[in-house]
C-alpha cells in the first residue's frame, strides 16, 4: 500500500514537473507540415567549439545551409586543389541530426578567387576554358555530395535591380548561356538534386521580372529548375511585404518552389549610400550607427516582433509554395548582419539571442504558426 502510494505520489510529480517545463518547442516542430525551418551554419558550430551550438540547432531545425563553406573561395581556393573538410563535416553533422542540405553555392560573383577567370599567365580566360573550368566545378563539387545534398543554389544573385542580368565575369567571357550551363552541369552531375536559383532584393518588381524572364529561359528550353530562392536580407522598415506577397504568387505561377533562403531582419540603420563605402570614411559615424551596443530597446524589439510575426503570416499563407524558410544565423551574435555593411556593429536580427534564449520575435512565430494550422 505504502508502495503504490509512493509510486502515484511520484507519477504525480512528474506529471506536474513536465507540465511546468519552461522547454521550448523547436522552430521545426511548430512549422511541421507547412515548410522546412532551416540556418545558416559555420565552422564555429560544426566543429563544436561553441559547446551548445549542435544540440540547440538539431532541436530547432531541420534543414542547414552552409554560411560560407562551399562558396568557391572555400571549396576550390586553387586551381586543382579542393578542400572539402569543412563541407564534408557540415553534411556529416547535418545528416547524423536527419537536416536536410542545401548547397549554396556553385556559379556566384563574390567570393569567388581572381584566378577563376585568368588563365597560367593572367591572361582572360577564353569562353570554352571558363565554360571547361566551370564544368569541372560543378561536376566536382555536386559529384562529391551526390545523393546527400538535397537542392543546390547553382546561381546565385545574377540579376541587376533594374532586371538586367548583372555585369559580372561570367557574363563577360562566356555570355548569357553561363547560367543555362550552370543548371545542366549541376543536373548532369546530380540528376536527383534540386535546382535553385537564388538572389537578393527580387522580392522588388523589376528585378523579379528579370528573375522570371531567366527562369522562363530555362524552363522554355527544358533545362531542369526545381525552384527559385528570396534570399530575405530585409529590415525593420523595408521591404513593404505586400511586394514580397506578391512576388511569391508570381513566381508560384511558374511551377516552381519558392523558398525564403537567408532571412534575417536588420534593425541597424543601414543607410543606401554606406554600401560598399570606405571603411575610413564610415568610422566617424559608427557610433550613430551602432545604437543598441547595451542592448536592445523594448521600442525596438517590440517592433521586430510585430514584422516577424507579419511576415510569417504571409510565408504562412503562402506554405502551399514554400518549402523552405532558412534564417542566415544560428542567434543574433552569429549573424553576418553585425559586420556587414559595416563591421563591429551590435546587430540583432534573429529569434534568438546571444546566450541561446528566444526572444519575443520567437514566440510571436510560433504563435502565427498554432494560428494557421
Ligand atoms: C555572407 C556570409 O554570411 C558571410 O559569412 C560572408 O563573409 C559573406 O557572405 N548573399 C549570399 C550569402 O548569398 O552567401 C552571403 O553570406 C550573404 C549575401
Amino acid at each position: 500500500m505504502k508502495n503504490r502510494l509512493m509510486t502515484a505520489a511520484l507519477i504525480l510529480l512528474m506529471v506536474i514537473a513536465s507540465s511546468c517545463s519552461k522547454e521550448e518547442p523547436g522552430l521545426k516542430d511548430a512549422f511541421e507540415g507547412d515548410f522546412l525551418i532551416g540556418t545558416a551554419v559555420n565552422a564555429t558550430q560544426v566543429f563544436g567549439k561553441d559547446e551548445k551550438a549542435q544540440a540547440f540547432i538539431a532541436k530547432q531545425f531541420n534543414s542547414v545551409t552552409p554560411e560560407d563553406a562551399m562558396k568557391w573561395e572555400r571549396i576550390h581556393p586553387e586551381p586543382g586543389m579542393y578542400e572539402f573538410t569543412l563541407a564534408d563535416s557540415t553534411v556529416a553533422f547535418a545528416r547524423k541530426h536527419d537536416m536536410t542540405v542545401i548547397g549554396h553555392c556553385l556559379v556566384w560573383h563574390s567570393q569567388i578567387p581572381g584566378w577563376v577567370f585568368q588563365d597560367s599567365l593572367g591572361n582572360p580566360l577564353t569562353r570554352d576554358a571558363l565554360l571547361e573550368r566551370m564544368k569541372d566545378h560543378i561536376s566536382t563539387v555536386v559529384g562529391h555530395y551526390k545523393g546527400q545534398v538535397k537542392g543546390w543554389d547553382v546561381v546565385n544573385e545574377a540579376v541587376d535591380e533594374d532586371g538586367s542580368l548583372r555585369k559580372t565575369k561570367w557574363l563577360e567571357i562566356i555570355g548569357e548561356d553561363y547560367i543555362e550551363k550552370a543548371f545542366e552541369f549541376a543536373h548532369d552531375a546530380d540528376p536527383d538534386a534540386e535546382l535553385y536559383y537564388n538572389d537578393y532584393n527580387n522580392e522588388e518588381r523589376a528585378k523579379r521580372t528579370g528573375v522570371i524572364a531567366l527562369v522562363k529561359k530555362l524552363q522554355d528550353k527544358g533545362i531542369r529548375i526545381d525552384g527559385i530562392g528570396i534570399q530575405g536580407h530585409w529590415h525593420l522598415d523595408s521591404p513593404d511585404f505586400k511586394v514580397v506577397d506578391e512576388s511569391i504568387s508570381e513566381y508560384a505561377k511558374l511551377g516552381v518552389k519558392v523558398m525564403v533562403t537567408e532571412m534575417e531582419i536588420n534593425v541597424l540603420p543601414t543607410p543606401v549610400w554606406l554600401y560598399g563605402a570606405e571603411i575610413s570614411k564610415t568610422a566617424e559615424y559608427r557610433d550613430s550607427l551602432n545604437p543598441y551596443v547595451a542592448g536592445l530597446p523594448d521600442s525596438v524589439q517590440n517592433m521586430l516582433t510585430d514584422r516577424y510575426a507579419e511576415l510569417f503570416r504571409l510565408l504562412l499563407k503562402h506554405k502551399e509554395t514554400i518549402s523552405r524558410v532558412t534564417f542566415w544565423g544560428v542567434h543574433d551574435g552569429y549573424s553576418w548582419k553585425n559586420n556587414w555593411p559595416i563591421p563591429g556593429r551590435t546587430n540583432y536580427p534573429l529569434l534568438f539571442d546571444r546566450n541561446y534564449q528566444p526572444k519575443p520575435a520567437y514566440y510571436a512565430v510560433i504563435e502565427q504558426a498554432k494560428k494557421m494550422k
